[in-house]
């Protein structure tokens, strides 16, 4: 094939490849590998340029005759970190062909997956402590105490709660984005999710002291949605103002439809849960519908919480084809919208 003809060949293929010689040398570059490497790249000698011992080991092996080879290669374009498979083939008794397929979606969601993995773990791991340890003083002395006894038995009912509620909210988790492509369709009314949830949540809400402020208009449209998970969504966000917000002695829920809206295509429905605590730091905001992502870990453990309510909160929102808002003053509250389309 004429000279030419090849590199309009390569030029055609989306992800970088780059011919080489026989001595390691860079006959040639697509433009993808020429955008990631530097026009320095042609003539020069590979091994220079991907300097990481897998992809080193690799082009030895290759270059002294192997029949083919793959390797991860990191590489930096600016701030971003991208990671590589570079795979090298021989293409004839001169020429090896090295393609590179970008794999760093991969590799962060497999991060995210061992991250996840860990968070788990270490949260089932304290109260697995706890109850194991008072087994332990139970299987003993103390055991023939009735006082202690009854003491403890109260904190290992506490703990197996808190691992009950931690797998519950991992199922929950786990069956919504099983299930985020498919967008519920059934019509809902917000005003009958919203009393069903407050009556659902009265024993909180009597114990909090909060006077609960409710303008929802009954007339409000039916919006395509799924009753049981717009409670849940709902349950979490007034619970964290009765848990987070009660300081403030108010709590206002109020619901308007709205004609337009950024990054919506017709009408929105704008349900908002505003509480009159203590606020968030703006730091904090953008992370908190991250999994297990807590504020202040001990006092959410204390009041039952998981730091999953508002990642639950946030999937069952993109179901719908909706998103939530957070907008907080430090010393005055929070208030939490949640945005979700008409039609
Ligand atoms: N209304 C609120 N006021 C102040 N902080 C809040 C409020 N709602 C949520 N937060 C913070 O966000 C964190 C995450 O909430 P969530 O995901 O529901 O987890 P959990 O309630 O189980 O801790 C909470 O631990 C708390 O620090
Ligand atoms: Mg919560």
């Amino acid at each position: 094939m004429h000279s030419a003809a090849i590199s309009r060949l390569i030029a055609a293929l989306p992800q970088p490849v780059l011919l080489i010689d026989m001595a390691g040398f860079v006959q040639r570059a697509n433009p993808p590998a020429l955008e990631l490497f530097g026009a320095h790249i042609v003539d020069a000698q590979i091994r220079a340029h991907l300097r990481q011992p897998d992809v080193t080991a690799m082009l030895e092996r290759v270059l002294a005759g192997a029949a083919d080879g793959n390797a991860t290669f990191n590489a930096s374009a600016g701030s971003r970190e991208t990671v590589w498979r570079v795979m090298a083939r021989h293409a004839d008794a001169q020429t090896i062909v090295l393609s590179l397929g970008d794999i760093s979606d991969i590799e962060a969601a497999e991060a995210q997956r061992r991250d996840f993995v860990a968070n788990v773990s270490h949260e089932l791991r304290s109260p697995l402590t706890v109850l194991s340890g008072f087994i332990e003083t139970l299987q003993g002395p103390a055991g023939d105490d009735p006082v202690a006894r009854s003491e403890f038995l109260g904190i290992m009912a506490e703990q197996s709660a808190r691992m009950t509620g931690l797998v519950a909210d991992l199922l929950s988790l786990s069956r919504v984005e099983a299930a985020e492509k498919i967008r519920p369709r059934t019509p809902v009314s917000i005003d009958m999710v919203l009393k069903a949830t407050l009556a659902a949540l009265r024993p909180q809400t009597d114990a909090a002291q909060v006077q609960i402020t409710y303008a929802v208009a009954a007339d409000l449209p039916d919006i395509p949605g799924d009753y049981d998970q717009l409670v849940q969504v709902f349950h979490n966000l007034i619970e964290n103002g009765l848990k987070y917000g009660s300081g403030g002695g108010r709590l206002d829920i109020s619901a308007q439809q709205l004609a337009a809206m950024p990054g919506f295509d017709g009408p929105v429905l704008r349900v908002s849960i505003r509480d009159f605590g203590e606020g968030i730091d703006p730091v904090h905001i953008p992370r908190l519908t991250e999994r297990f992502y807590r504020v202040d870990k001990a006092r959410s453990r204390d009041s039952g919480g998981t730091g999953l309510g508002l990642a639950i909160v946030k999937h069952i929102l993109s179901r719908h084809r909706g998103r939530l808002s957070i907008r907080s003053t430090q010393g005055e509250g929070a208030a939490f919208d949640a945005l979700l389309p008409c039609n």
